[in-house]
């Protein structure tokens, strides 16, 4: 392995290539093509034949990889080797489970060992560079794309993304098991409108910069090696032509010395999307703005010559955006070992530790909801389990969404994890009528799966829910696995409800009406408006979607091997049309508990089902003794806090501690409670741990309309620690200039 390479070194190596490259060559190194035979433009080969590629994407083909590397080292005029690029989002071959779920772990270490293992298998097959973390804050349960981030919290969501940016990348990019990160998408993209995909965003700055913006630094300051523009309009201009985002505060605030790409498509889609003239202004846009490469689009390949040479764009403006992109490629080695062995990915995917890893990060993912009477941990000597549902069997929905292009899903379902759990039991399974999205996918197209088959008729539905009504009959303990599919959630995956899609709320009636005890676990990307069975249900697993391990995962959990201690990285609301709807909102005149207090709806209650940071355990938990290491602190200068952590409970077990703050009063209006700091402990029996929290001007500073940027004030601070963002342990101190 080469040694981390001086910026010096890089920099001359950049200028030296830069030297012998025809212009038409340095524009062939923004163009990103695709390697797909959906993917529009001229032949792979062709174009980088003749030096017209930078980078290839949505191919995934060890031995082509080669093959296309070996026209652009040996064919192409400066034999400037190709990056390639894929989504590898949650695993490649190993897969873990979907960011959201890892965001439940609260344990920024689960998703950085499943990026190095995602990294590493995808390295093994040849890709270089990954477009992911996706860090977009989602405080709209409609939208689709919630299961690929953290969910609705900047800060929980800051520590999710620097912890996958140092799992993908490691510490230096030139180990050969290691990919590029990519931190997309830049930014705002989980505010659109109505929750709807690609639908325009409006976020006044001082949103974006509190809220949508802060997983974005931080994965500049843990070292992104790349960020993706977004597709949607921004305040009405396009993410892929936004001098304000991409110039002002990727580049000069935050200094990113890294490339940009655009989404796909999305430099020649800004004239679909009513903003550019036609592909020429589209170029001109992007390159203005510092879109270093453009997806596939070959807006850049078909115009920016003759913007060149009509004096419209400079070779220096050309120069400036090619440099990060030759650096890259300097950096992870690639000049020196161009080519990958086709034998080391069926070594590399065929490790156990990577099975293992995803199996924990599966335990640790999952949140219990409910547990009355304490059902759970269910027996291992039960005699008969039904295991019903259209989930329960589906590894589509077990690895879930954003699979790898032309991956074959192998996950353990739900029902094989429990049928290997207990080898004795009779394990009957009974899917129940299926379940479909109303409008399909544009991806099933090409994504193998479940749902390629064709709709079930209204006569099979009727039978395979009586089937399964028959099966819980028989059995003593009943385990329904319910929830969406993985083209349910995802891109191009919103919709307006958050209930059980299909008959799934009708079968669990019905078997509940049986009088069995019914274990719900849920399988799903996003949260789910589950009032019937919150209410009926005596016990529910969130499993969302737990990737190829989950299966043995959710047995471990339900018969007591492993204690859940998972909190929702989200709220979840009562109803679709209640969303978007997070912890951190402004109190108003008329707050709850107010004599004042008016409901917000005449028609239902819009507090969460379950609020985010909750998650229960097989034990109890008591937060005790918070303490400050002083009452008054000056501007600029921090505190700690501290709590005591109790096992009150008989097992051992994990508890999430969080801490909340609230700003009383300020130049502008703070959020009621604020995420600023977490800490996920084990605890064996009646054991007791101290937690402690700095909170400093990074902490308390927020950027303010009323002062036109960051500020730290002083003011009143409430504090609140627990288990969830409900806690109720209370302190307060203040801060004075
Ligand atoms: C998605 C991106 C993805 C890209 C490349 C786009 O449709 O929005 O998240 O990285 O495709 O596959």
């Amino acid at each position: 392995m080469q040694k981390n390479l001086s910026e010096s070194d890089v920099a001359e190596r950049v200028e030296s290539l830069l030297a012998r490259m025809s212009l038409a060559e340095k524009i062939g190194q923004l163009n990103q093509v695709g390697g797909a035979d959906f993917a529009p433009g001229p032949k792979a080969e062709d174009q980088i034949r003749a030096g017209g590629a930078g980078s290839v994407l949505w191919l995934n083909d060890t031995k082509r990889f080669n093959e296309l590397q070996k026209i652009a080292v040996e064919e192409s005029p400066s034999g400037i080797p190709l990056l390639f690029a894929l989504d590898v989002i949650h695993g490649y071959r190993t897969i873990f489970p979907a960011p959201l779920a890892m965001a439940a772990s609260w344990d920024p270490t689960v998703p950085e060992q499943a990026q190095t293992v995602a990294a590493r298998e995808a390295r093994a097959a040849g890709i270089h560079w990954t477009f992911a973390p996706m860090i977009d804050i989602a405080r709209d349960a409609r939208w689709g794309r919630i299961v690929e981030g953290a969910g609705e919290d900047p800060f929980l969501g800051a520590a999710m993304a620097a912890a996958q940016v140092r799992g993908f990348q490691g510490d230096d990019l030139a180990d050969p098991e290691r990919v590029l990160a990519c931190a997309k998408h830049f930014a705002g993209y989980g505010a659109s409108d109505g929750g709807r995909d690609y639908d325009p965003v409006y976020l006044s700055e001082t949103q974006l910069r509190n809220i949508y913006l802060p997983p974005f630094a931080a994965a500049v300051k843990a070292g992104a090696a790349t960020f993706m523009s977004a597709y949607m309009d921004l305040n009405d201009v396009p993410a892929s032509g936004n001098r304000f985002l991409l110039r002002r505060i990727l580049r000069e605030e935050w200094g990113f010395d890294g490339f940009v790409v655009s989404d796909a498509f999305a430099v020649g889609n800004m004239v679909i999307q009513g903003h550019a003239r036609d592909g020429r202004d589209a170029a001109l846009r992007g390159i203005k703005a510092g879109v270093n490469m453009d997806m596939s689009s070959y807006t850049y390949a078909n115009h920016v010559a003759e913007l060149v040479a009509e004096g419209a764009l400079t070779i220096a403006e050309i120069e400036e955006l090619v440099r990060p992109i030759l650096a890259l490629k300097v950096k992870l080695g690639l000049f020196e070992r161009p080519y990958v062995d086709e034998t080391l990915l069926a070594q590399v995917v065929a490790r156990p530790d990577h099975r293992d890893a995803a199996r924990w990060a599966a335990q640790r993912s999952m949140v219990l909801l409910k547990n009355e009477g304490g059902l759970l941990p269910l027996k291992k000597d039960i005699k008969k389990i039904a295991v019903i549902g259209p989930l329960a069997d589906s590894m589509s929905a077990t690895e879930g969404s954003w699979m790898v292009f032309g991956h074959q899903p192998a996950a353990v379902t739900v029902l094989a994890g429990i049928r290997a759990k207990l080898p004795g039991a009779e394990v009957t399974y009974a899917p129940g009528p299926e379940i479909r999205r109303d409008i399909p996918s544009w991806f099933e197209s090409f994504m193998a799966g479940e749902t390629r088959k064709p709709p079930q008729t209204p006569e099979e539905a009727a039978a395979a829910f009586q089937l399964a009504v028959e099966s819980a009959r028989a059995a003593d303990q009943v385990i329904m696995v319910l929830g969406e599919t993985d083209l349910m959630s995802g891109e191009a995956a919103s919709r307006a409800s958050l209930d059980l899609p299909g008959r799934q709320e009708e079968l669990l009636q019905a078997v509940a009406a049986l009088g069995k005890p019914v274990v719900l676990v849920l399988l799903n990307g996003r949260p789910l408006s589950i009032n019937w069975a919150a209410e009926h249900i005596p016990a529910i697993l969130e499993a969302w979607q737990p990737g190829s391990e989950g299966g043995h995962a959710v047995a471990d959990i339900l018969f007591g091997d492993v204690n859940p201690g998972g909190k929702l990285p989200v709220t979840f609301p009562r109803k679709g049309s209640h969303a978007p709807l997070y912890y951190a909102r402004n109190l108003t005149h008329s707050p709850e508990g107010s004599p004042m207090y008016n409901p917000r709806y005449w028609d239902g209650l819009p507090t969460p089902l379950y609020p985010f940071g909750f998650g229960l355990s097989y034990t109890t938990f008591a937060f005790s003794n918070l303490q400050l290491s002083a009452a008054q602190v000056k501007v600029g200068e921090t505190l700690t806090v501290s709590v005591d952590v109790t096992n009150t409970g008989a097992v051992a077990g994990d508890e999430v501690a969080q801490l909340y703050i609230h700003q009383r009063w300020g130049s502008d209006t703070r959020p009621m409670r604020e995420l600023k700091g977490f800490a996920r402990i084990t605890l064996q029996p009646g054991a007791t741990q101290t937690v402690t929290f700095p909170l400093g001007p990074d902490e308390l500073r927020y950027w303010s309309t009323n002062a036109g940027g960051w500020i730290q004030e002083p003011a009143t601070f409430d504090i609140w620690v627990g288990g969830d963002s409900q806690a109720t342990l209370h302190t307060e101190f203040e801060v004075v200039a």
